[in-house]
């Protein structure tokens, strides 16, 4: 945060989404918007002040404003910053070979099974040292920023055995200082059965519960639990044993849930109260039903489906079922390599079917509440953080339009202006 006044005028269209952070947005209020036209929104010491007009805000404060930076958004839309709730960045290496063994008729979980994909990964991190670690993680945080991202999730789960799980854990931790994009932590040590554990899952489940657990809340090293519940690597009751453990440390609980096989995992999520749950391509009508019962955000992942070549989740039917939906890149090197919002943005509309609304509903509040931040991000709200992205497109539909493309032109920080004219600052 720094001591400046920024204002920010003439927008086409400035997306507030305003009166969505008390809770996740569901059914038409996903599509609420609250767009106002030739919209301005002044900025002080890295906080809204006030949103409106351009008229109204130039007039009630037209000596603040003489002092202040102006941004001129004529032409453009402004927007929050973008909330990637659900990314595995904190990884060494790269899996192309795995991409084109699948494009060779290998399937996901055969190349796991078979000792690759997660478990390709977790060697290459493992190996790899704190610093090397750091810095390939920073090279993705800065190309997620580009894409206007001011907030990401980050698990871990490349290492399961307690030193790489830490490690990864004190990258995540110093990215968030050191970076501007603000970094949410999820210990993620159920991700996979590590080979070492193979014969043994449930001693490896014991382990997870009793000496990573507890060491991750001692040091407050992460704020979210997270486990791949999923046939052939965690059962759902070893699910329900983990994310109960983590529970009781303070730990929220996350899921990947339902999205190879129909495993119930939605069902789960509902049941322990877990804060989202993230895949879902096949989970069943009553999973659904259960979660949007409980207000569990659905994380859904359309880059994932696109790159394992599968159909993905039915997102209008979810939206239709009463589902709050939130969507992320899923940032990772097996299922989804890439840090393009805007591409994933594009991909829910065409093939989850969500509308241009919806999505940016998705992206940015609903996002923020997948990880409890909606009290500081994911809307243009008084006193919310001053995360905002300008957009060079002159009304959100554009967005999703013009797909596979980067619309980033401006993106300010915590009232820090990190990128302009698409570059860093
Ligand atoms: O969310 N599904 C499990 N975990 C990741 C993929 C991890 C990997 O393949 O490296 C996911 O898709
Ligand atoms: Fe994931």
């Amino acid at each position: 945060m720094i001591e400046r006044t920024i204002f920010i005028e003439n927008a086409e269209q400035l997306i507030t989404l305003k009166g969505l952070s008390g809770k996740p947005a569901t059914f038409e209020k996903m599509s609420s918007l609250s767009v106002i036209e030739s919209g301005a929104i002044l900025i002080e010491n890295g906080i809204i002040v006030d949103v409106g007009t351009t008229e109204d805000l130039r007039h009630k404060y037209s000596s603040k404003i003489e002092e202040a930076e102006c941004i001129d958004a004529s032409g453009k839309i402004v927007l929050p910053g973008f909330v990637d709730p659900h990314t595995h960045i904190v990884y060494k290496g790269s899996r192309e070979n795995e991409f084109n063994m699948r494009l060779n008729g290998a399937t996901y979980m055969e190349i796991m099974n078979a000792g690759g994909g997660i478990h390709s990964t977790t060697s290459k991190t493992r190996e790899a040292t704190e610093e090397e670690l750091f810095t390939e993680s920073m090279n993705r945080l800065n190309k997620f920023l580009l894409h206007g991202v001011t907030t990401i999730e980050a698990k871990s789960g490349y290492g399961m055995d307690w030193d790489t799980e830490y490690k990864q854990l004190k990258v995540a931790k110093r990215l968030n200082e050191e970076h501007p994009i603000d970094v949410v932590s999820t210990f993620m040590g159920a991700h996979a059965v590590p080979k070492e554990y193979k014969e043994k899952p449930d001693v490896y489940v014991e382990l997870v519960i009793n000496e990573m657990l507890p060491k991750v809340a001692a040091e407050k090293l992460a704020e979210f639990n997270d486990v791949f519940c999923e046939r052939g690597v965690f059962t759902p009751e070893q699910t329900r044993l983990i994310l109960e453990a983590g529970k009781k440390y303070g730990l929220i609980a996350k899921i990947h849930a339902d999205e190879i096989e129909p495993y119930e995992g939605a069902e789960l999520a509902a049941e322990v109260g877990a804060i989202s749950a993230d895949h879902l391509l096949k989970a069943s009508e009553n999973g659904i039903k259960a979660m949007a019962e409980k207000g569990v955000v659905g994380v859904l992942l359309p880059g994932t489906a696109f790159f394992l070549m599968t159909e993905a989740a039915n997102g209008r039917k979810m939206i239709d079922l009463g589902l709050p939906v939130a969507i992320s890149t899923d940032c990772n090197p097996g299922s989804s390599p890439t840090v393009s919002t805007h591409l994933i943005m594009n991909l829910a509309c065409l093939h989850m079917g969500l509308t241009p609304a919806e999505v940016i509903t998705a992206a940015t509040i609903n996002a923020a509440h997948a990880i409890n931040r909606a009290n500081e991000v994911g809307s243009l709200e008084v006193g919310k953080k001053a995360d905002i992205l300008i957009a060079n497109v002159p009304n959100y539909m554009q967005l999703q339009y013009h797909f596979g493309m980067n619309h980033t032109d401006t993106v300010i920080k915590a009232g820090e202006i990190v990128v302009q004219g698409g570059v860093r600052c």
